[in-house]
């Protein structure tokens, strides 16, 4: 058995949330508590979403969400968790989670806050039983309203350009926590020998441009135009790079945005222009759009509806829909000279 004295662990989440109060003048700990009772609660679902094989956590709940889709039984734990740990950590004034279809009270019994989550508390929900990766993605703002009232919808609709801090978890070969507080981008492994996640892909910069476009082509007939003329040309092999991309579609969000993260490409959900369910696409602006449009934003990528940046598009309703295009910059800026009809 090596001599734990000598391992070198590195640096746990911990260390590093403590390090950042340290060097933010002024923090009094508030947003530190925060971050803790957001791990604790992905370190808990881990541990759901690992052996939901075993145990009755798996399939369907019997009941349909806000947003008219099957709720899985991990999606109601997961949302559970994130609501418990986040009321217990007594610096929120409310929640928002895609699963709920108002604005979850803080109950009487903890103190009341000045941060405000939108949630998925999980993504990719379809891919459960399959074992394929599935993930939770977070957005913080801090409330903008008296702390003498309750929270209110001006406090939930923000626009991105407000948030204060935003991340996603992974649950995949390895559960992975990645987020960012507007100072770089940082990726955190957790070990599930001593329960800690610790600092694996530290200062993630995103590349310039890929070679991996995501989208789920089964819906071409229903894209508008461009979409359609920017796809057909990354498979056609275009001129200048005489290379076409490879497709990758996992069909969790959390995952395929993940990889195009650190690998470099661009992820697309455009508007359905068929489905009168999906006018504005299927992802949500508040709890996925949003978080990772900041990540990326973050690690040097953009992210766009297609007619404006994601992080200015003005929520008018806090389960708002929008197009996501989101990537490495030089991906998504050809994918703007196609809207724009600079090219054809
Ligand atoms: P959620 O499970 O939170 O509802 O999110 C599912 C989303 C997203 O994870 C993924 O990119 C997208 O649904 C896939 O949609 P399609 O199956 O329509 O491609
Ligand atoms: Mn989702
Ligand atoms: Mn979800």
């Amino acid at each position: 058995m090596a001599d734990s004295s000598q391992e070198n662990i590195g640096i746990t989440i911990s260390n590093h949330l403590l390090l950042n109060q340290q060097l933010s003048t002024g923090a009094t700990g508030s947003y530190t508590r925060l971050l803790q009772a957001l791990v604790l609660a992905c370190k808990i679902i881990q541990r759901d979403v690992a052996k939901a094989g075993l145990v009755d956590v798996l399939g369907r709940a019997g009941t349909i969400n806000v947003q008219g889709e099957e709720v899985q039984k991990l999606d109601e734990l997961a949302n559970t968790t994130v609501k418990r740990r986040l009321s217990a950590s007594g610096e929120c004034c409310g929640l928002i989670s895609e699963e709920e279809a108002d604005i979850i009270e803080i109950p009487r019994q903890y103190p009341q806050g000045n941060y405000l989550v939108h949630f998925d508390p999980l993504d990719g929900s379809s891919n459960i039983d399959a074992n394929v990766s599935i993930g939770t993605i977070f957005s913080i703002y801090r409330r903008i309203t008296p702390a003498t009232n309750d929270m209110d919808l001006q406090d939930a609709l923000q626009r991105g350009v407000e948030q204060v801090g935003a991340g996603y978890v992974i649950y995949g070969s390895s559960c992975i926590l990645v987020f960012s507080t507007g100072q770089g981008v940082n990726g955190f492994t957790l070990d599930p020998s001593i329960g800690e996640f610790l600092l694996s892909h530290p200062n993630i910069k995103t590349p310039a441009r890929g070679k991996i476009y995501s989208i789920n082509e089964g819906n071409y007939s229903y894209w508008d135009e461009p979409t359609k003329k920017y796809i057909d040309y990354l498979k056609n092999g275009y001129a200048e790079h005489k290379t076409n991309y490879t497709a990758r579609y996992v069909g969790s969000l959390v995952a395929d945005f993940h990889r195009n993260l650190l690998y470099g490409g661009i992820f697309l959900y455009p508007a359905d222009l068929k489905d009168p369910k999906k006018p504005h696409g299927k992802l949500r602006l508040m709890c996925e759009a949003n978080p990772l449009a900041y990540i990326v934003e973050q690690a040097g990528g953009l992210a766009t509806s297609g007619r404006e940046r994601i992080m200015e598009v003005e929520p008018r309703y806090i389960h708002q829909r929008t197009p996501l295009i989101i990537g490495s910059p030089e991906d998504v800026r050809l994918y703007q000279e196609f809207v724009e009809g600079r090219r054809s």
